[in-house]
């Protein structure tokens, strides 16, 4: 069978990497891909984003399977429009998407659908939120109703940060149409975890939990970031509160969609919030796999990928059983100089070392011209380390990262920080 996998990050990476691992596979195409699905033998990079172009290369080529990585195009539809000719493709339709690219859609959808998520309102005129906010007082999270890159949300400590982010959005305009309409919302303490499954229509899969770590600097200090790193499993999701959140979350979420008359297919991916009582609360949707969550978990899943997603798309998922690596997995993302904000791109990467059974390197932004990878992105490399302890995996991930190198690179060096504390 031909796949067509369509992004360019770590996540696309490692989702190409584990579909080449099935028998079943004749070629998988990656658009437009990096350097690292350019490094691989098993991949081919196509240099295709728009979704109609794309539909239209995976009639040609006769593409049995498409696996979408990112939220854009989702939200402009490329699910629809594949469907519309007939293809098979993993992942929600436009109207679906909504969940993730917008904020006032997810946060009335739970309301109507008593799915626990913080206190909320929202706002497209100015003073009136800034009256809202000095009605509420600090600390209060300000979220930009649109996709934003990962940069549309603000979490206000005071209450000149909550003001200031208000007249960003509303005023300023800095997010366009994406910032139009605010969402102001409950701060919610607690530690966050990524809690993502399949949805076939009906029948809701699980993968392993993970947990990311959004700011840029160790002890989780810094701007917030796309995710310095990510393992799998967090310890944090019991089995009680696995069962809980599927309860809770997961299935009335899919119900709610069904009832609202949408159907929901592919990745859903609740960020959670869990309070010191251990209760949790969703702080958003994604509606696709996170990155760099997704290295972790497809380093530790040993069932066919090809085969899990030909039940995804044909509405079987209930007769999938995943098995898991019992290993800990380790990714540890390596950004370029001036990351979160400018970064800076041409440097030269050298001293990747090749995949062994405890480390695999995944791509994000890279290129590869004349056999010389450059660093072409943020988040450039995401190392992923395999352990049977947190500590080990994380030995793994670091001995890598350490030989790996290219001028500025950020990294953290606590990544994992929260299970190696955690007494169990
Ligand atoms: P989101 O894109 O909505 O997940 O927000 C990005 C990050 O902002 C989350 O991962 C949290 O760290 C933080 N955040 C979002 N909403 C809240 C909230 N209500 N309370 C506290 N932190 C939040
Ligand atoms: N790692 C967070 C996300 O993918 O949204």
């Amino acid at each position: 069978m031909k796949i067509l996998v369509v992004g360019s990050g770590g996540r696309e990476h490692a989702l190409a990497w584990k579909l080449a691992q099935s028998e079943r596979v004749q070629t998988i195409f990656v658009a437009p891909g990096n350097g690292g699905t350019a490094s691989d033998i098993r991949l081919e990079n196509i240099s295709l984003t728009d979704p109609t172009e794309l539909a239209e290369f995976a009639l040609k080529e006769q593409i049995g399977l498409t696996v979408v990585g990112p939220e854009v195009p989702l939200a402009a539809g490329i699910v629809n429009i594949f469907r519309d000719r007939g293809l098979k493709i993993f992942g929600p339709t436009k109207e679906a998407a909504q969940l993730e690219s917008s904020k006032d859609f997810a946060k009335a959808f739970m309301q109507r659908h008593a799915i626990p998520t913080a206190e909320y309102k929202t706002f497209s005129e100015l003073a009136a939120a800034h009256e809202y906010i000095e009605s509420k007082g600090a600390p209060i999270v300000i979220k930009a109703d649109g996709l934003a890159a990962g940069k549309g949300v603000v979490v206000a400590m005071s209450l000149d940060e909550a003001h200031a982010a208000i007249d960003m959005m509303l005023s300023d305009n800095k997010l366009g149409d994406a910032g139009a309409r605010v969402v102001i919302e409950e701060f919610l303490a607690g530690e966050e975890a990524s809690f993502i499954v399949m949805v076939d229509g009906k029948n809701v899969l699980p993968l392993a939990t993970s947990q990311d770590h959004k700011r840029l600097k160790d002890k989780d200090e810094g701007p917030n970031t796309g995710g310095m790193g990510a393992y799998s499993p967090a310890p944090i999701v019991t089995p009680q509160l696995h069962a809980r959140v599927m309860r809770e979350i997961i299935n009335p979420t899919v119900q709610g969609m069904a009832k609202d008359g949408i159907v929901f297919t592919g990745f859903l991916y609740a960020g959670l919030m869990i309070d010191e009582h251990g209760n949790p609360k969703t702080l958003e949707f994604n509606c696709r796999m996170g990155d760099p969550e997704t290295q972790p978990i497809m380093a530790r899943l040993k069932t066919d990928l090809v085969q899990v997603m030909e039940h995804a798309v044909n509405g079987t998922l209930d007769s999938v059983e995943l098995e898991w690596d019992r290993r800990t997995a380790m990714g540890v993302v390596m950004a370029a100089a001036g990351y979160p904000d400018t970064p800076r791109k041409g440097d030269r990467i050298t001293g990747i070392p090749a995949e062994t059974a405890e480390c695999v390197t995944f791509h994000a932004g890279t290129a590869l011209i004349d056999k010389q990878l450059s660093v072409t992105g943020g988040r450039v490399l995401c190392v992923v380390g395999l352990g049977d302890t947190v500590k080990l995996a994380q030995k793994h991930a670091y001995e890598t990262v350490e030989k790996i190198h290219f001028d500025g690179a950020q990294y953290r060096r606590d990544i994992g920080w929260r299970a190696m504390n955690r007494k169990h």
